[in-house]
């Protein structure tokens, strides 16, 4: 039987931070085990926000060099930049007729911002390009381009996969029964929400989150800053309650976290101590994709190598989407 078709895009923001990691990367590599798998860097989306050439070559590069280091395989997965499927685009301008202007007026993402205008005074529209209006139909445009049967994202991103399949079943009614095939969110409920340093979701806006590939001496000082209760060194801890131990079981064997667990127990170990601990098994953990990660992104033509492949690949799938969906619509197949 054929694999169904997973697909995730990655907007590249940056180096990701360890709850990026356990809540969204490792988790969409795992789906390469149950699904034909494949991940894309939206640099257009990205390019909504992000004006400066330089900065969004470098995430680009950044991004793609986080994936291949947490372990993407590019010779067993597809592995792509979207600028460089332009069917994606063909697509979306093909998509854009059958999606009803009101659809896109209810879109969170665009709602809050002309929201925030209004509370701000300023005009409804400010600072609101095209791209962010219609930035439902690109994302539309790169899931049924690929035939693809879920999609894994976060909640903030399950209303886009919803107008994607809202999408398609328009063409399907209009242009051809089985036309698309109609997409999925998959939200990853279980994945667990991973407490940052002041034992709050770790999360950017929040400001306390620890950054993946952080060498190990700026490591340990991040750690050291992890926000703790005014317990004694003597004073026996819950475990349970601590977030550090709670970072603890992200990366230590289950032999590790039993042992550790009594001896704060016990007594006798203070806040310093098991931030010490933390930090070697994380620091263990982390270095071989760290090292994997500094080579990467320093070999930027060797990263253009691997998307470029993925690209020729991503396209001879693209193309034979297009060519049928241009059919439908009654304009030419591609000549190619
Ligand atoms: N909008 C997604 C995000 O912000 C990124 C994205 C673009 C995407 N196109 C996609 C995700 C297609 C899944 C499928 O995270």
């Amino acid at each position: 039987m054929q694999k169904k078709v997973s697909l995730t895009g990655i907007k590249p923001t940056g180096i990701p931070h360890i709850g990026n990691y356990f809540g969204a990367i490792r988790p969409a590599l795992e789906l390469s085990k149950e699904y034909e798998a494949r991940y894309f860097i939206a640099d257009y989306h990205a390019l909504n926000s992000v004006k400066d050439p330089h900065l969004l070559k470098e995430m680009v590069y950044e991004v793609a060099a986080t994936w291949l280091a947490s372990g993407l395989d590019p010779e067993k997965v597809l592995f792509y930049r979207q600028s460089d499927v332009p069917e994606t685009f063909d697509l979306a301008m093909i998509l854009m007729a059958f999606t009803p202007k009101g659809l896109m007026n209810r879109a969170h993402a665009y709602k809050s911002a002309v929201q925030e205008n209004e509370q701000a005074g300023k005009d409804p529209d400010d600072g609101i390009n095209m791209g962010l209006y219609t930035y439902p139909v690109l994302m539309a445009a790169d899931i049924l381009l690929f035939d693809t049967n879920v999609v894994p994202v976060g909640k903030d991103q399950k209303q886009h996969v919803e107008m994607a399949a809202d999408i398609a079943q328009s063409l399907n009614r209009t242009v051809g029964k089985n036309l698309l095939v109609i997409p999925e969110a998959k939200i990853s409920e279980s994945t667990q929400t991973v407490v940052g340093l002041d034992g709050r979701k770790m999360s950017k806006s929040y400001n306390n989150t620890i950054s993946l590939f952080l060498p190990s001496k700026k490591l340990h000082k991040t750690l050291m800053k992890i926000v703790t209760n005014s317990q004694g060194v003597e004073e026996p801890k819950d475990p349970e309650t601590s977030h550090i131990f709670t970072l603890y079981k992200l990366f230590a064997t289950p032999e590790q976290q039993k042992k550790l667990a009594q001896r704060y127990r016990a007594g006798g170990m203070g806040w310093g101590e098991a931030k010490q601990e933390l930090f070697e098994v994380m620091d263990t953990y982390l270095a071989p994709m760290r090292e994997k990660y500094y080579a990467i992104i320093d070999d930027k033509e060797h990263i253009d190598k691997i998307l470029k492949e993925g690209a020729e690949k991503a396209r001879q799938v693209a193309a034979h989407t297009l060519g049928r969906v241009r059919k439908a619509i009654g304009v030419n197949p591609l000549y190619r």
